[in-house]
């Protein structure tokens, strides 16, 4: 079986649930604590294995480029000031020469066609996706779980986690067939943002994809769907007819971070995780917590 050696990670949205914030900056760029979204996306992956990253970029990106680069003014100022530990800090972000691409998806057209933009860097292989509005807290990461299930048992796979009933209409949703409590499910289909009324289930589609590359000649004849836009759930609905598909309850905790609440949740569970954050941050929270809602 092949090794997973590369990701697409779509970075071209606008971020229109995070505006005014994503005017000017990418909002794959927001910082959760110290570092940016996509940060913690890329760390996952290469803790997962992956050797060569794929960015689906666009207009007004640029800052991602340059986070994965040397920033040699600032280097120099903080080499010359001593301060070693942010230094490395900045530098351990370049990434390997060579093992970072970047292709632009012209035309806001959905997910679907953001991922077929990646089909001549992908090549003919299984590879990853990652969403990078959703960051995952959990060891093993949720990217490295799946390539470890995947090992054993091949085909394609998506992770999913339960949502509330209310929210089904807000992501793709599965049509669980075997032991929807299992680790891994198995499938009679998906959905793109299903009515609340018409879902096939409560468990959603998370943004963490390991699929085979025969997904790119269905993303070509995707029609457009939810949303008026190319959608990779439906073409995924499509490969399921001919090859295997697994979702994966996977053990982490998700953080959606292109909603606002999402996002301030996120700087909270992973501010508790930092030590020298922890005490003062929990002081604070049961602080304000015992204070009238409305304050
Ligand atoms: C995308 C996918 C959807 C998935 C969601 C996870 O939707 O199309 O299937 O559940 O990401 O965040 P978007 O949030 O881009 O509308």
């Amino acid at each position: 079986m092949s090794k997973i050696r590369k990701i697409v990670i779509p970075v071209a949205g606008h971020g229109t649930r995070v505006l005014p914030a994503t005017k000017s900056i990418p909002k794959e760029m927001l910082p959760v604590v110290d570092k940016p979204l996509i940060d913690y996306v890329v760390e996952e992956a290469l803790e997962a294995g992956i050797e060569h990253i794929i960015f689906v970029t666009g207009r007004n990106k640029g800052a991602i480029e340059d986070y994965f680069d040397h920033a040699f003014e600032l280097e120099t100022a903080l080499a010359e000031k001593g301060k070693t530990e942010l230094l490395e800090a900045c530098q351990s972000k370049v990434l390997t020469a060579g093992s970072i691409s970047y292709t632009r998806q012209q035309t806001p057209s959905g997910l679907g066609h953001a991922i077929w933009c990646a089909r001549e860097l992908v090549g003919h292989e299984p590879f990853a996706i990652s969403l990078p509005d959703v960051i995952i807290k959990g060891q093993p990461g949720c990217l490295k779980e799946m390539v470890d299930h995947y090992a054993k048992v091949g085909g394609n796979m998506i992770a999913v986690e339960e949502v509330p009933q209310a929210d089904v209409n807000k992501y793709g949703i599965i049509a669980p067939k075997g032991d929807a409590g299992a680790d891994l499910i198995e499938m009679s289909g998906m959905v793109e943002k299903p009515p609340v009324d018409e879902a096939p289930s409560n468990l959603s589609i998370t943004g963490r994809y390991i699929l085979q590359p025969e997904i790119f000649a269905l993303l070509a004849n995707t029609k457009r769907g939810a949303g008026n836009e190319i959608q990779l759930t439906d073409a995924m609905a499509g490969l399921m007819t001919s090859q295997s598909f697994f979702a994966n309850r996977f053990s982490g905790e998700s953080h959606d971070c292109g909603s606002k609440l999402g996002w301030l949740k996120a700087n909270i569970a992973f501010g508790l995780d930092r030590q020298e954050l922890a005490k003062d941050l929990k002081d604070y929270i049961s602080e304000i917590s015992g204070q009238a809602p409305n304050r």
